[in-house]
């Protein structure tokens, strides 16, 4: 409510932070860092909680989201924390049989082909996920001054483990099904919207400083098809967050072509892969916007030397952005030494260390 909105936003609160503020544009004492898949196998700690718990049953267990999300703050003195879920979540919530499966993700049991099928997909409120509103809420207490980061999966990226049954190379089904049957993709692409932006709602009422939208295999589709199959579902999430009054992040992989269409949808930040330096991503998305990456995640398996350099690029190109929030451009390898995730967090915020002002 309003009263923990305040508190969240007084000096050197989480709404204050140097996140919240890079996403905002303003200035920062130092560039903020978190890793996306920062909560994760890399880490022993995760790897011992989860050893006898399947990943949606954790999900469901405000104790352990809590616990699993707190890890790499503790261990890396990352900026931001990022809720522990999958973007599978809500649809499994809104009544889809789907599980994720280790070493491979999310599989649904009877893949979506037809308007029935979609409208089997049930729209989802607060006590359709009670243990999300629970462990945000429980999160936001332990974490104090840090930002709790809330997520979701945009229609697109969603659609995709829907309609293929399961992680696919091509998305060849899920467009045969956009090409073939508009009206039938539109209704799907739509409905998921719906489920998402209540789901970030959740969220949102029970406290995040912030949320991202994961459009992750965005990238497969040209910008024509973007611009006509996804842009108006991701509008509907994105800008349907407007009133929230928190930063919003878009994030999607091989997305150079879509950068400016991207950051259209509503956001606040734009997330970018390794691909496109921040310098030529911040000429393409636009001067209103902030930027999120890009170290590639493969790259921690350089010598430090190698890494170092790259910080340093990276830095320096995300200082032609008005707003730079570092992270990789895609998830932390589950093979990732993490204490060489920790020294990136420490070299972010010496070499982008800002003077205090007066
Ligand atoms: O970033 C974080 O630390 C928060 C946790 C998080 C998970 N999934 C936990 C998870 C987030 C933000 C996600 C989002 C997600 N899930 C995305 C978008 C981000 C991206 O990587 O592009 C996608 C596409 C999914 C679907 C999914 N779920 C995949 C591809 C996998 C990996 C399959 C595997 O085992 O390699 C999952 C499972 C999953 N989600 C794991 C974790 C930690 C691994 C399962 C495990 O630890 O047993």
């Amino acid at each position: 409510g309003a009263a923990a909105r305040d508190d969240a936003s007084r000096p050197g609160g989480p709404a204050d932070s140097p996140f919240v503020r890079a996403c905002r544009r303003q200035p920062v004492p130092h560039t903020p860092v978190w890793f996306m898949r920062q909560a994760g196998r890399s880490l022993p700690e995760y790897r011992e909680i989860r050893a006898n718990v399947a990943m949606l049953e954790s999900c469901r267990r405000p104790d352990l989201v809590t616990e699993i999300t707190l890890q790499p703050v503790r261990r890396h003195k990352v900026d931001a924390a990022i809720l522990f879920s999958d973007i599978v979540v809500p649809v499994a919530a809104a009544g889809v049989d789907l599980d994720i499966v280790p070493g491979t993700g999310p599989v649904v049991a009877e893949p979506v082909r037809t308007a029935a099928d979609v409208q089997r997909i049930r729209p989802i409120g607060r006590d359709d996920v009670p243990y999300v509103d629970e462990a945000v809420r429980m999160l936001v207490k332990e974490l104090g001054d840090t930002p709790l980061i809330g997520f979701a999966g945009a229609p697109f990226t969603l659609a995709s483990y829907l309609v293929e049954g399961g992680p696919s190379r091509n998305h060849v089904k899920t467009k045969a099904l956009m090409y073939g049957d508009p009206e039938l993709w539109h209704a799907l692409a739509g409905r998921l919207a719906e489920v998402t932006l209540a789901f970030l709602r959740v969220q949102i009422a029970a406290g995040v400083s912030a949320v991202q939208l994961f459009d992750s295999w965005a990238g497969a589709l040209s910008e024509a098809d973007y611009r006509r199959f996804v842009l108006p579902h991701s509008t509907t999430v994105l800008s349907g967050l407007a009133d929230a009054g928190i930063p919003r992040i878009h994030f999607g992989v091989g997305t150079a072509e879509l950068l400016g269409a991207m950051g259209e949808a509503g956001a606040d930040v734009v997330g970018v892969d390794w691909r496109t330096p921040l310098d030529v991503a911040t000429r393409r998305i636009g001067p209103d916007k902030a930027v999120q990456g890009n170290l590639d995640p493969c790259l921690l398996f350089a010598p430090w030397p190698v890494i170092e350099a790259e910080v340093r690029r990276i830095l320096d190109e995300g200082r032609a952005a008005p707003g730079h929030v570092f992270n990789l451009g895609h998830g932390v390898l589950p093979e990732t030494d993490p204490e060489v995730l920790t020294r990136v967090v420490a070299l972010v915020h010496e070499l982008s260390a800002r003077p205090a002002e007066g």
